[in-house]
């Protein structure tokens, strides 16, 4: 495995691929790896030859007061697992390298980010956004892979690619779960013990609503967003930031059951660490 720090070399390291017509898939990521994001990393293996991640916690999707000091971080051990798992190139820049001075044009999204966590974190989406495109750009991957536990990200992205015609297969991968269903997360080691233990009701929650939907429970989407929250609210010590059921992908709020595909997605907030989970719907 090859590891980059600067972009020279990653381009030199790109235009060699390039050159012997190898495709690139992608995995961008924010390291502390665990299971997640080494799924992604084996749907990038079926996807193109060489396989690139990057790891790089970014400044611009944290809003003020978030937990971006706080990230957990572990390059050696990110670089290890890298290794084993398959990936061919890793690209871990510092910040200087990425941001060596303000950015003069930004990317703000527009659509989507009105709901879910758009709205409680102003400005993410436009983080996520600009160093997605910067790193397509440095990359230039043939497909890029993204976990599902980001709904809202995925379907920001694919939006991206399609406004601005970029050359990049999205490919949507799998929520991976610890045994008890709880989501995978990063952030999951800052939770204490208490907090860990009540997590998966998350997905227990969000699972039986889907099941109660499919069951023919509730007279309306919002009547089962709500019915969930209010299991959320009574279940976990968290906070509920919010539960929505929107359409998936383009995120807008369904009158009825409609036959598309649905998400059903929340997050709550621990003394230390904010979650999100959520289940898609689709039509049985
Ligand atoms: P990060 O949170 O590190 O996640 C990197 C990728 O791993 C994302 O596509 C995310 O959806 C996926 N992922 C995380 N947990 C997962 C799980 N339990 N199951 C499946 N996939 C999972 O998402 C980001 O970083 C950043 O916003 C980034 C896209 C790198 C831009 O900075």
């Amino acid at each position: 495995m090859n590891v980059i720090y600067s972009i020279s070399d990653l381009k030199k390291s790109i235009l060699a691929q390039k050159r012997a017509h190898r495709s690139i898939a992608f995995v961008p990521t924010m390291g502390y790896l665990h299971d997640g994001h080494l799924s992604l990393v084996k749907d990038a293996k079926e996807a193109g030859d060489t396989i690139v991640m990057s790891i790089f916690v970014n400044p611009l999707q944290f809003g003020p007061g978030e937990d971006f000091d706080t990230y957990p971080r572990d390059h050696e051990r990110d670089i290890a697992l890298a290794k084993e798992n398959g990936v061919d190139i890793l690209f871990l820049p510092n910040q200087d390298e990425l941001y060596p001075r303000n950015m003069s044009a930004t990317i703000k999204v527009h659509e989507g980010t009105d709901v879910l966590c758009g709205r409680s974190r102003p400005g993410h989406f436009d983080g996520v956004a600009t160093v997605v495109m910067k790193l397509f750009q440095l990359v230039e991957p043939d497909v890029a892979c993204f976990g599902m536990k980001d709904a809202q990200q995925v379907a920001i992205i694919e939006r991206l690619v399609e406004d601005f015609h970029l050359s990049v297969e999205i490919n949507r991968g799998d929520i991976v779960r610890e045994s008890d269903g709880l989501a995978m997360s990063s952030r999951n080691v800052r939770l204490i013990d208490a907090e860990r233990n009540e997590a998966p009701l998350i997905s227990t929650i969000l699972k039986e609503t889907v099941d109660f939907i499919h069951r023919g429970r509730y007279s309306s989407p919002q009547e089962a967003a709500n019915d969930a929250c209010q299991r959320l609210s009574k279940e976990l010590s968290a906070d509920v930031e919010y539960v929505e059921l929107l359409t998936f992908p383009d995120l807008s709020e369904p009158d009825t059951f409609s036959t598309q595909e649905m998400l059903l997605a929340t997050a709550v907030k621990y003394s230390e660490v904010r979650l999100i989970d959520n289940q898609l719907i689709t039509k049985e």
